[in-house]
């Protein structure tokens, strides 16, 4: 997997690089490129943004400046980008990221990513030069960069290879295997802390019994997140 980053802050990236499944994930042939509009602007003294037409706060943008950056890169016109490979624009207007859309980013080659800051990006960069906008949840952050790191972290570990188990990924919260619901709770040692003791179900040995144990676990907090009212617990 390819992931091109286009930000006006690459350094913000150094700790995630760092991370280990992100390490892993380059040293099995993944890359992640960094663009930065400052060092392609057609503009004077680094100038990237510019006030909106028609007033308002904060800063835009410019359709030209991102033009610019992505022709740097990738030698042609950014319009056509789009037939070979996904351009996701960054913003809390965009589609939410939940695990489906992770697995589907996931199959592709190569990815751009354009994160902005300020109010976002001029709209002709989203209507020409991309060909998905996703958001990663209903708040406003004060710029993508964070949004890119969640979009690369939740994908790289997609990757074969990416988990020392390879079950870790297939049985996790939110995949088809729990039926897209969060996942059963885990303990280790010690089996008693303060009183509180692990489920004696998990200290079995009962295999069949602990995966059924977890698939009502894990059906209970999905109900628990709908909202529906919780079943009474089950003697012991
Ligand atoms: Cl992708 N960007 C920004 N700036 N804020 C967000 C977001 C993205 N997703 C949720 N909030």
């Amino acid at each position: 997997m390819e992931i091109d980053i286009f930000t006006l802050f690459p350094d913000a990236f150094a700790w995630f690089e760092r991370q280990r499944h992100v390490v892993g994930a380059l040293a099995r042939g993944s890359r992640l490129g960094y663009v930065n509009y400052r060092d392609h602007t057609p503009l004077s003294a680094g100038q990237v943004d510019d006030t909106p037409f028609g007033g308002g706060a904060g800063m835009v943008l410019r359709v030209d400046v991102v033009e610019a950056a992505l022709r740097a890169r990738y030698g042609r016109d950014p319009v056509e980008l789009g037939r070979e490979r996904r351009v996701i624009v960054l913003t809390p207007a965009g589609r939410l990221l939940d695990d489906e859309l992770v697995d589907e980013l996931a199959r592709e080659a190569a990815l751009t990513l354009l994160s902005g800051r300020y109010e976002g990006f001029d709209q002709r960069v989203t209507d020409h030069f991309t060909t998905d906008e996703v958001s990663i949840g209903r708040y406003v952050l004060a710029g993508g960069e964070l949004a890119a790191m969640v979009v690369c972290d939740a994908v790289l570990r997609k990757l074969p290879g990416a988990l020392g188990h390879e079950d870790s990924a297939f049985e996790e919260s939110f995949s088809k295997a729990l039926a897209g619901a969060p996942e059963y709770p885990h303990y280790t040692r010690p089996a008693e802390y303060r009183g509180w003791r692990v489920p004696e179900i998990l200290l079995s040995g009962h295999h069949a019994r602990i995966r059924e144990w977890r698939q009502e676990q894990s059906r209970r907090r999905a109900e628990r997140e709908r909202g529906a009212p919780e079943p009474a617990a089950p003697e012991p």
